[in-house]
């Protein structure tokens, strides 16, 4: 049974500030919560949103570590790209914070604190890592070696990034540490640990017994963990970045990111508003979390027994999280940069929030993963946005501007067609309401369209445009009609487009309508003005899909010269062999595409020994131009061979990435011709 809450409390996960959000993120976690609580708004309802940046944790000290730059700087940095981009696509929480925010280093410590005064803690010693040059305890990310599944270099001590193994550093082969290159020891060291097993029947009969409405990927991530049995959980680490472990004795210890960051969704409310209390401590309240699927057992296992421990604090009542998504068929990587970026997306299509909302709404991996490709965004804005909504609204506004210069006219006698056009559109508000209540947010976006499908299957049947001709009173009722449905549309979209939303009612020029009047044949009075129609959204051509296929096409050929190997070394030679080379650096005088061949150049080279001829097969690499006047090394005394009638005597030195790209080897500052290599 479903239970009538008096308010309700909307969290969504918040991101690490290592990097900006993409379209996985947004598809994922923050436009399923912005439709909802936009939703739940609209409809009047007390609810409050809450995020912030996430600031705490290893890898936001080795970006800062790899960019010679503060952890501070590199999450202020990020947390304003976030929350900025955030702002610009809509996402409309009621506070985007921040966990290095003071009032949530005091909320952290005090919730510590309060767990740790009451016993709530095991301490446990035992033994980590440590460099004794850096005389610093090292993070598995902080310990490098050779992978023992694959042998590949630089492995982590937490995996491996080329064979994707899961490691643990004792399983690296030659561990060195990050900070200073030295073998890391192991040292003894203190934690905090709280203890998930003796929480295991709480979360059993709450789980698995009160909630098996939930998603059936969380609900099952659940049980596993449950099934397997739950072991105490560390919740301090060694780490200089983060919040200090507010008690005696614990220096260079701060709490773990993953116990502070779901207290940041406290934290977050309590910056917003003094009542924070009824939002978090009333059984009145429905919490509900919106996570990716990586956090399942963090804000269904962790933070409830956390929340427990603590005993002020209510659980939440769901907790939907989705699947992933991929990009053109492949996965998501920050790393591989195989994303689409949210402040990218803003700066190079201006104005389109929206689309993006719905095209990513429209194929949100809610249960299972999917896929987003530019040419499915195109043709969800060409098709259904521009075709279906674009087309229904304006072909309304138009009609009015031009038979009744802009006033709403009024409504004649119902015909039964029109009865049953109307008759639709209110059943599907109850499965709108549903679909989003039970975040089928897909679903309920597809019912929102219908409102348009209808209008413009409204139009198209009654053909306006004819009528006028035969049957001028009839036209009135049936513009009247779509002018309500387009106000309906209004209220229909906004939670999911709220910009277009907004353009609809400038043009009706009216104000924001409730939920409740969604259904109602009367938001638009007759006589009412409207104001200037103007279209909604506009196509999208295909070399504007073509140039981000081509950005993403680029981003595949680097990481693919990225992944391949070097080729092996070849056989020894000893040093007579090489001495038996004359490399000489020598400057190209002329050089001139060889007739008939694709490939071959014809060179004048001075060697320093003599003016000679080479012939290189680089023109497709090269043009003469640009190698007339280059310092190049060039080895001398190659026996000459004939190219085309033409005899070229030595051979020009080059390197040849794994993408087949040549470059030439040049002396870094000039030299005179004739220097000897080696
Ligand atoms: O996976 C992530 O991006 C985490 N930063 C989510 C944290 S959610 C919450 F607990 F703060
Ligand atoms: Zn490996």
């Amino acid at each position: 049974m479903s239970k009538d809450f008096k308010r309700y409390l909307i969290t969504s996960a918040l991101p690490y500030a290592n990097g900006p959000v993409h379209i996985g993120h947004l598809a994922g976690v923050y436009i399923p919560s912005d439709i909802y609580t936009r939703y739940l708004r609209l409809r009047g309802r007390d609810v409050i949103s809450v995020c912030g940046s996430d600031e705490h944790g290893v890898p936001i000290t080795i970006k800062a570590k790899k960019e010679g730059i503060t952890p501070q700087q590199v999450v202020d940095r990020y947390h304003a790209i976030i929350k900025e981009s955030f702002e610009k696509l809509g996402i409309s929480f009621d506070i985007y914070s921040r966990t290095s925010s003071p009032v949530h280093a005091e909320t952290a410590s005090a919730f510590f604190r309060k767990l740790y005064d009451e016993g709530k803690f095991v301490e446990q010693t035992t033994e980590q890592f440590y460099d004794e040059e850096a005389k610093s305890f090292l993070a598995d990310r902080y310990i490098v070696g050779t992978c023992p599944k694959c042998g590949a270099e630089g492995a982590y001590g937490d995996q491996c990034e080329v064979c994707g193994s899961t490691l643990s550093p004792d399983e690296l082969v030659n561990p060195r540490s990050t900070l200073s290159g030295a073998t890391p020891v192991k040292r003894e060291t203190k934690h905090w640990y709280l203890p998930l097993d003796q929480y295991e029947q709480m979360l059993r009969e709450w789980i698995l017994e009160g909630h098996k409405e939930w998603k059936s990927n969380v609900y099952g991530q659940c049980k596993s963990w449950l099934d397997g049995g739950l072991m105490p959980r560390a919740v301090s680490r060694d780490l200089d970045w983060g919040i200090p472990v507010p008690v005696e004795g614990a220096e260079g210890k701060v709490l773990y990111v993953w116990f502070d960051a779901p207290i940041g969704y406290i934290s977050a409310t309590k910056e917003l508003t003094p009542d924070w209390e009824k939002y978090w401590k009333s059984e009145d309240t429905k919490l509900v979390h919106f996570i990716g699927k990586d956090n399942i057992v963090f804000h269904c296992i962790v933070f409830p027994s956390m929340l427990k421990a603590h005993g002020e604090y209510i659980l939440p009542e769901n907790v939907p999280s989705n699947e992933f998504l991929n990009l053109e068929g492949n996965k998501i990587s920050t790393s591989k940069n195989w994303a689409v970026w949210l402040h990218e997306y803003l700066v190079d299509f201006p104005g389109k929030e929206d689309v993006l909302r719905y095209a990513l709404c429209a194929t949100a991996p809610e249960t299972k993963d999917n896929d987003f490709t530019w040419k499915d965004y195109q043709a969800r804005n060409n098709n259904e946005l521009v075709a279906v909504l674009g087309n229904f609204v304006n072909r309304a506004l138009v009609l009015t501007k031009k038979y009744y210069d802009g006033e709403v006219p009024a409504c004649g006698e119902l015909t039964d067609y029109d009865r049953d056009t109307i008759a639709e559109l209110s059943s599907i508000k109850a499965s709108l309401e549903s679909n989003i209540e039970n975040y089928r947010f897909r679903e309920a976006l597809k019912d929102a369209m219908n409102f348009a499908r209808i209008g413009n299957k409204y139009l198209a049947d009654s053909e306006p445009w004819k009528l006028i001709k035969t049957d001028a009173e009839r036209v009135k009722t049936i513009l009247n009609i779509a002018l309500q449905i387009t106000a309906n549309i209004a209220i229909a979209i906004e939670p999911f487009m709220p910009f277009s939303a907004a353009k609809i009612l400038n043009m009706l020029a009216c104000e924001k309508f409730g939920w409740e009047q969604l259904g109602a044949m009367n938001l638009l009075a007759a006589g009412h003005h409207i104001g200037e129609p103007s279209l909604l959204f506009e196509k999208i051509e295909d070399d504007v899909i073509q140039k981000q296929l081509d950005r993403l096409e680029e981003i595949a050929k680097q990481n693919k010269a990225a992944e391949v190997k070097a080729e092996p070394q070849k056989a020894e030679c000893s040093f007579d062999d090489f001495q038996k080379m004359d490399i000489r650096v020598s400057t190209i005088l002329e050089a001139e595409k060889l007739p008939k061949t694709k490939k071959l150049l014809k060179l004048t080279i001075d060697t320093g020994i003599d003016k000679r001829t080479i012939v290189s097969g680089i023109a497709e690499h090269f043009s003469p131009e640009e190698l007339v006047g280059k310092q190049v090394l060039v080895l001398v005394n190659l026996a000459p061979r004939d190219f085309k009638g033409i005899t070229s005597q030595g051979m020009i030195l080059m390197a040849e990435d794994a993408t087949g790209a040549l470059r030439l080897l040049q002396p870094n500052e000039k030299t005179n011709a004739g220097a000897m290599v080696g």
